[in-house]
């Protein structure tokens, strides 16, 4: 794994990128020591800038994070999870299918020595979450700079989100470092204590009724995505996740039995789903390397065996390996979901 550049000396690196055409903020998070990353909602236009940046910097993604629903651009969770084995996590309140983590109020997602910490602010949409990290809040469409979200679709409550802002996000320390989830204006970062007093919808000590008055004369138009949007977004924008091919009792010791088993037969195939470079430093012998995210060079050939085995280093890779080879047509498959080849030289097999 590529070094981050000595510049980066903060040891957690935020990246914040744009989307211009829906004016959405994406984040990168990265712990330098580690180079574990997370992604908040990321684009869909924006997929191979952000694989880009995270295969750059050599961030081992973990999770993708969605602050909500989002009405006005499709997401890229889905798509980063198939090309990276990331987790996808979403509020449990949004309800959204084939996700990997159900965040409830005040839940924390570890990245190396950083804790994510979920704080519940529903009321642009029923599902909202901000997320806080050291000293910064990712406020999604929660808490705009000088804003806030629109709470007229989507279950949106302008009540709850008077609360979510008021009882929750101002009760932060005042130099909160606040990363929206858009900006219509080029404004990029705000403070809790700047927002306490200058934003024009709650600052100052806007009661509830002024701020009811304000929300209910937006007169705003519908997103012109939100048709498409909305619909994609409930299955993470893509159209998947079959996990029927996934045995949770299938462990390292399973595998070695089939191992055993495998030079009698041509029909069966091991396959290594790590980087290449991680294959040539020592794997199980009579494997085959298909890094994460290349399996549709593979197709082909993998089509040949009548059953796979899937490994990689945890069993995080081969999980997402699997389900990208499912959505490609194949089926026969297994992986071991929650191990990988460390427990496999711990137990004194074989590797070459
Ligand atoms: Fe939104």
């Amino acid at each position: 794994m590529p070094s981050l550049p000595s510049t980066y000396l903060s040891p957690l690196m935020v990246k914040q990128m744009f989307d211009r055409d829906s004016c959405t903020y994406t984040y990168l998070l990265i712990d330098s020591e580690t180079h574990e990353g997370a992604i908040i909602d990321a684009v869909k236009e924006q997929l191979a800038r952000d694989l880009q940046c995270i295969e750059e910097l050599g961030v081992e993604l973990l999770y993708c994070i969605e602050t909500h629903v989002h009405a006005d651009h499709v997401t890229a969770a889905g798509s980063i999870r198939q090309k990276t084995g990331a987790q996808i996590a979403y509020s449990q309140s949004a309800a959204i299918k084939s996700i990997d983590l159900e965040l409830n109020d005040g839940d924390e997602l570890i990245l190396g020595k950083h804790k994510i910490k979920a704080l519940s602010t529903p009321g642009h949409t029923a599902g909202c979450m901000s997320f806080y990290v050291e000293g910064m809040v990712f406020s999604g469409d929660c808490l705009l700079i000088r804003g806030c979200g629109r709470s007229d679709f989507q279950q949106g409550d302008s009540t709850d989100l008077y609360r979510s802002i008021t009882q929750k996000l101002f009760t932060l320390p005042d130099e909160t470092l606040i990363y929206p989830g858009h900006d219509y204006n080029g404004k990029t970062c705000s403070t809790i204590a700047e927002e306490k007093r200058w934003n024009p919808r709650l600052g100052q000590g806007k009661s509830l009724d002024d701020f009811l008055q304000i929300m209910q004369n937006l007169n705003l138009a519908l997103p012109k995505k939100i048709n498409e949007a909305v619909p994609a977004n409930t299955n993470c924008g893509i159209n998947f996740r079959p996990d029927a091919y996934i045995h949770e009792d299938f462990s390292m010791q399973s595998l070695y039995e089939v191992w055993r088993q495998q030079e009698a037969s041509d029909n069966i195939l091991i396959v290594d789903n790590r980087t290449a470079k991680e294959y040539a430093a020592g794997h199980i012998p009579r494997s085959q390397n298909i890094p994460l995210g290349t399996e549709p060079q593979y197709l082909e050939a993998l089509k040949s065996y009548e059953h796979l085995y899937l490994y990689c280093h945890s069993g995080r890779r081969s999980q997402t390996a699997l389900t990208n080879l499912s959505i490609l047509g194949l089926d026969n498959m297994t992986c071991v979901s929650h191990s990988g080849l460390p427990e496999w030289i711990q137990l004194g097999y074989p590797i070459e």
